[in-house]
C-alpha cells in the first residue's frame, strides 16, 4: 500500500516570516492527518525557520534543489549536506521550472540524484512533457527519455518519489484530467518496473503535479496510480493547502 504523500512547492515565494506565520497557521489544521505524508518546500533562505517550526510536527522539509558536489567554488549553489544540517528529509530535483530557465538536463538531474541519495535525502524527481511533445504524440517517449536519463544507475528506489507534471499544466489554470493522470502515471509505473522490477515499481510513489487544487485534488487522488500531488500555487494558503492534504474529506 503506498502512503500518499502532498507536497508544497512554494517555488520562490515566502520570506522567514511568511514561512513562520504559514507554518503557524497550517499545523493545527492538519495535525491529526496520519495516513498522508505532508512535505513543504520553501526557498532555501526559509528552510532554517521552517525546520524550526515544524519539529515535533507531521510535516516533513523538502529542499526544491541541490548541488551536487560535497564543497568548494561554486558560487551560489547549496549541496546536500548543507540540506540534511537544516533538517530536510527530501528534495526536489529536476522541475521543469530547472530545466526550462536554468539548463538541467537528464544528465545533471542524475547527478542531483546521486548526491541526494548518497546523503541520504529522499529525491521527488520531476518529469513532463510540453504542450508541443504532447500534441506531436510524444508524451510516453519524453517520458521515457526523462526517466532513462535521470535515474541512469540509481539503485534506491526506496529513496525516490516521481512528480509526473505536464508542464502546460503548470501554474496554467490547466489540470490533465484524472484519465490523463493515470494515463500517464500508468506508463510511468511500467517504466520503473522494466527498471527496479515489479514488486520494487509497486512501491514507489507517483504524484501528479500541474495545477491541483481543492477543487480537483479528490478525482486525481481516485486514481489507481496517482499517489499523491506536487502543489504550487495552491499550497500558498494555509486553508487552501489544509484542504488537499485533507482529499478524503473532500
Ligand atoms: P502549480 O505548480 O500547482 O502552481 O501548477 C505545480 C508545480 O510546478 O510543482
Amino acid at each position: 500500500m503506498r502512503k500518499p504523500l502532498i507536497a508544497a512547492n512554494w517555488k520562490m515565494h515566502k520570506t522567514t516570516a511568511e514561512t513562520r506565520d504559514f507554518i503557524t497557521a497550517f499545523v493545527p489544521l492538519v495535525k491529526d492527518v496520519e495516513d498522508v505524508e505532508i512535505v513543504i518546500a520553501p526557498p532555501f533562505t526559509s528552510l532554517a525557520v521552517a525546520a524550526k517550526f515544524l519539529k515535533g510536527t507531521n510535516i516533513k522539509l523538502s529542499a526544491q534543489n541541490l548541488f551536487w558536489e560535497e564543497q568548494g567554488a561554486y558560487t551560489g549553489e547549496v549541496s546536500a549536506l548543507m540540506l540534511k544540517d537544516v533538517e530536510c528529509e527530501y528534495v526536489i530535483v529536476g522541475h521543469s521550472e530547472r530545466r526550462q530557465y536554468f539548463g538541467e538536463t537528464d544528465e545533471t538531474v542524475n547527478k542531483r540524484i546521486k548526491a541526494a541519495h548518497a546523503a541520504g535525502l529522499k529525491v521527488i524527481m520531476c518529469i513532463g512533457e510540453t504542450l508541443e511533445e504532447r500534441e506531436a504524440g510524444k508524451t510516453f517517449d519524453v517520458l521515457k527519455t526523462q526517466l532513462e536519463g535521470a535515474l541512469k544507475d540509481i539503485t534506491a528506489h526506496d529513496m525516490l518519489v516521481i512528480a509526473y507534471e505536464p508542464v502546460w499544466a503548470i501554474g496554467t489554470g490547466k489540470t490533465a484530467t484524472p484519465e490523463m493522470a493515470e494515463e500517464a502515471h500508468r506508463f510511468i509505473r511500467d517504466q520503473l518496473a522494466g527498471k527496479f522490477g515489479q514488486d520494487a515499481a509497486e512501491t514507489i510513489r507517483i504524484l501528479y503535479g500541474g495545477s491541483v487544487k481543492p477543487e480537483n485534488v479528490a478525482s486525481l487522488m481516485a486514481q489507481e496510480n496517482v499517489d499523491g500531488g506536487l502543489v504550487g500555487g495552491a499550497s500558498l494558503q494555509p486553508d487552501s493547502f489544509a484542504k488537499i492534504v485533507r482529499f478524503k474529506n473532500s
